[in-house]
C-alpha cells in the first residue's frame, strides 16, 4: 500500500501521467534565472520517481521537453538537454533501485550522446520489474499520431482492418496501459499536446503548486482524490 497512515482502502492508479510545469515561475518568485527552476524540477522529478516506485506504482509517465520546447531561449533549451544528460549518466547509480526507464517521443534530433546514452539505459534497465518510468523527450501527442498514421500507411494494411488497437500499438506507449490519472501542478489548466490519444478517459489533477514544491505528500492527496473518483468510461 502506498503510505503508512493509508492504510487499507486506497488504491493506486495503474499509470500515473505528471506534467512537470512551473519551473520557470518557481525560479522567478527566487529571483532566480529559469535554468535554477529546471534544475529544482529535474531533482524533484528524481525525489517523485523514487517515491512511486516505492510505493509500487506500476507506470510513471514524466513531460520532459516537449515538440514545441524548441521555441525557447537556445540556452534554456541547451539547459534542459545537460540536465538530461546529467541524469542519464547518473543512472548506474541507481541501478539497483529496479525502475525500467523508457523514452517516448522522437529522440532523433537529440544530440548523438544523449541518443546513446538513452539506448543505454533503456537497454540497462530493461529487466527491471518495478516502476515503468517512461520520459517524454521531443514528445508531442500530434506529432505521435501523425507519426503512428505514417508507419499503418506504410505497413500496407488494409482499411477494414484499422481499428483503435492498431492506432495504439503504433504510438510510443505500445503495450503500455493508457494513463488513468493526469496530474497537473502550477495553475494551468491544459493538456499541452501530452497523451492526447491515450488520456481518452483519464482522471485530471490539478494545483497550484509549482512543480518543483511538488512534494510524495501532494502526490499522496491527489492519489486520495483519485479514489474518490467515479469511473464509468462512457457507461453508467
Ligand atoms: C515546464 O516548466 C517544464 C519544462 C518545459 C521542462 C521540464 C524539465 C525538467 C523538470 C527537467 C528534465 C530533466 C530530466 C532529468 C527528465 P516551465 O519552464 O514552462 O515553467 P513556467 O511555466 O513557470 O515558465
Amino acid at each position: 500500500m502506498f503510505s503508512k497512515k493509508h492504510k487499507v482502502d486506497i488504491s493506486l492508479p495503474q499509470h500515473i501521467a505528471i506534467i512537470m510545469d512551473g519551473n520557470g515561475r518557481w525560479a522567478k518568485k527566487r529571483k532566480l534565472p529559469r535554468s535554477a527552476g529546471h534544475v529544482a524540477g529535474a531533482k524533484n522529478f528524481k525525489t517523485i520517481a523514487r517515491y512511486c516506485n516505492k510505493i509500487g506504482l506500476k507506470y510513471l509517465t514524466v513531460y520532459a521537453f516537449s515538440t514545441e520546447n524548441w521555441k525557447r531561449p537556445q540556452e534554456e533549451v541547451n539547459g534542459i538537454m545537460n540536465l538530461l544528460r546529467d541524469y542519464l549518466k547518473d543512472a548506474e547509480n541507481f541501478k539497483d533501485e529496479n525502475i525500467r526507464v523508457r523514452f517516448i517521443g522522437n529522440i532523433e534530433p537529440l544530440a548523438d550522446d544523449i541518443k546513446e546514452l538513452i539506448h543505454k539505459n533503456e537497454e540497462m534497465s530493461k529487466d527491471a520489474t518495478g516502476l515503468n518510468l517512461n520520459i517524454a523527450i521531443n514528445y508531442g501527442g500530434r506529432d505521435e499520431i501523425t507519426n503512428a498514421v505514417k508507419n499503418i500507411v506504410k505497413s500496407g494494411i488494409r482499411e477494414a482492418d484499422i481499428d483503435e488497437s492498431v492506432i495504439s500499438q503504433n504510438l510510443y506507449t505500445k503495450d503500455m496501459p493508457d494513463p488513468d490519472f493526469i496530474i497537473r501542478p502550477s495553475g494551468e489548466y491544459r493538456l499541452s499536446n501530452y497523451l492526447i490519444w491515450q488520456s481518452a478517459y483519464a482522471e485530471f489533477w490539478f494545483s497550484d503548486v509549482l512543480w518543483p514544491d511538488f512534494t510524495p505528500k501532494h502526490l499522496d492527496k491527489a492519489i486520495e482524490e483519485y479514489n474518490k473518483r467515479n469511473r464509468r468510461f462512457g457507461g453508467v
